[in-house]
């Protein structure tokens, strides 16, 4: 009897305590969703693409914008701290980074900088953030105007670390731009996450004209080369290495794009495949396509900066320098100063992924050479998304 009612007892006091935390979540979703409604969700954009592809350009794309925080290759602080260790074995550290970067919780941070007071110069590249030169990071320089990132650096470097993370809450986009992703299934818990409205950019360039420009920046890319080679790169002949890199690139592009054609639809269009070739071919259509795709308005100064610098009125320190003739000859570069030996080569090791993204394969010396003849594809690759059923 006495058993009976202890019983009763627990089970009165089991059932108090289901109800209590079913109250507890129904108001505590209830107070969420409220908030929610009242803010729109900001945007998460994430720039992947690869060294040397044009990625330095499209993120000032980004970054000049007014509504958009930016951030340049924040997982370079992952990376820089282990450089023993893999591209797959970083996966995990990296997209965490990349989560709280988009959640603007720079906390995360702690674990790749050293101990003690910082500085907003202590992110890799700020400078090449428009939202850290302006306020409420930086009271130099408005908000609205195209910055220079050498003005930014000179006048902006003393900012408490804090202002970054104010920075980050006080706006409607965060674009960050990655190179060190190597495949697409690291990114899934991000593209479902629903604290999280995240948008891929996935920017491409002819593995070629990459290669030829990876040559002129070897010492630059070495630590980089290393962790993507793996342990193993010291048992690789050093001729063979650009080589290998440039395969495990290409691999890796192939297959974050495979992996697209087989994610449900609601997914795929999260995804906006962009030719670093067709940019620099028709900068104003593409730039629009872009700012399009992740709601921007594109904006009238913008417009007129985007003409300038690729008529080489701009401020001259990205990627194009030139006028618009030139991007187009800079661009196909490697057709006259590579060597077919090395085109060959490369073709070999990066084939599938330029068949695949468009890029027409020579047979000999001349084809290479004659410069008549287009090696872009005139179907876009991001066709085929949608063509999959
Ligand atoms: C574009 O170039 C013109 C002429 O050089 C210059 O006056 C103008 O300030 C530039 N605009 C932007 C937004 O860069
Ligand atoms: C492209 O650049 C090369 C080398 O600088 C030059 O020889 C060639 O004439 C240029 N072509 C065009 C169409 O500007
Ligand atoms: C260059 O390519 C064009 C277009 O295919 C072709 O008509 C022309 O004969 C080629 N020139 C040479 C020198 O191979």
């Amino acid at each position: 009897m006495m058993l009976h009612r202890k019983v009763r007892l627990l089970l009165f006091l089991f059932s108090q305590m289901v109800l209590f935390v079913l109250l507890f979540h129904k108001y505590s979703q209830d107070s969420f969703s409220l908030s929610r409604k009242e803010e729109p969700k900001p945007m998460h954009v994430l720039i992947l693409s690869s060294w040397r592809s044009g990625s330095s350009f499209v993120g000032q794309l980004f970054g000049q914008h007014p509504d958009v925080f930016y951030l340049m290759e924040p997982a370079w602080h992952v990376w820089m701290t282990f450089t023993q260790s893999t591209p797959w074995r970083l996966h995990m550290a990296v997209r965490d980074l990349i989560r709280s970067v988009f959640l603007c919780d720079m906390s995360v941070f702690d674990a790749y900088m050293s101990p003690g007071p910082r500085k907003l110069s202590s992110v890799f590249h700020w400078d090449h953030s428009r939202a850290l030169c302006s306020p409420p990071a930086c009271n130099v320089f408005p908000r609205d105007k195209i910055i220079s990132q050498a003005h930014c650096k000179l006048l902006c470097n003393r900012e408490p670390f804090e202002a970054v993370e104010k920075a980050c809450r006080s706006y409607s986009h965060v674009v960050l731009k990655e190179v060190r992703f190597f495949n697409l299934q690291s990114l899934y818990p991000l593209l479902t996450d629903p604290s999280l409205n995240l948008h891929i950019v996935h920017l491409v360039r002819d593995p070629r004209a990459v290669f030829r420009s990876r040559e002129h920046t070897v010492a630059e890319l070495m630590i980089d080369s290393h962790i993507v080679m793996g342990q193993h790169w010291q048992k690789i002949k050093k001729e063979d290495q650009p080589y290998y890199t440039m395969q495990i690139i290409c691999q890796s592009q192939l297959e974050i794009f495979k992996a697209i054609l087989s994610l449900p639809k609601a997914l795929k269009q999260r995804y906006l495949l962009m030719r670093y070739e067709d940019l620099v071919r028709d900068p104003l259509v593409q730039t629009s396509r872009m700012y399009d795709y992740v709601g921007l308005r594109f904006l009238p100064h913008l417009q007129t900066w985007v003409h300038n610098i690729t008529r080489g009125k701009g401020m001259g320190e990205h990627a194009f320098h030139t006028n618009a003739r030139d991007a187009i000859n800079v661009s196909q570069a490697w057709r006259w100063s590579l060597p077919y030996t090395k085109v060959s080569q490369i073709q070999k090791v990066c084939g599938d992924t330029m068949d695949l993204l468009g890029y027409h394969q020579v047979r000999s010396e001349q084809e290479q050479k004659n410069l008549s003849l287009d090696l872009l594809s005139t179907w876009r690759p991001s066709e085929q998304i949608y063509q999959q059923v």
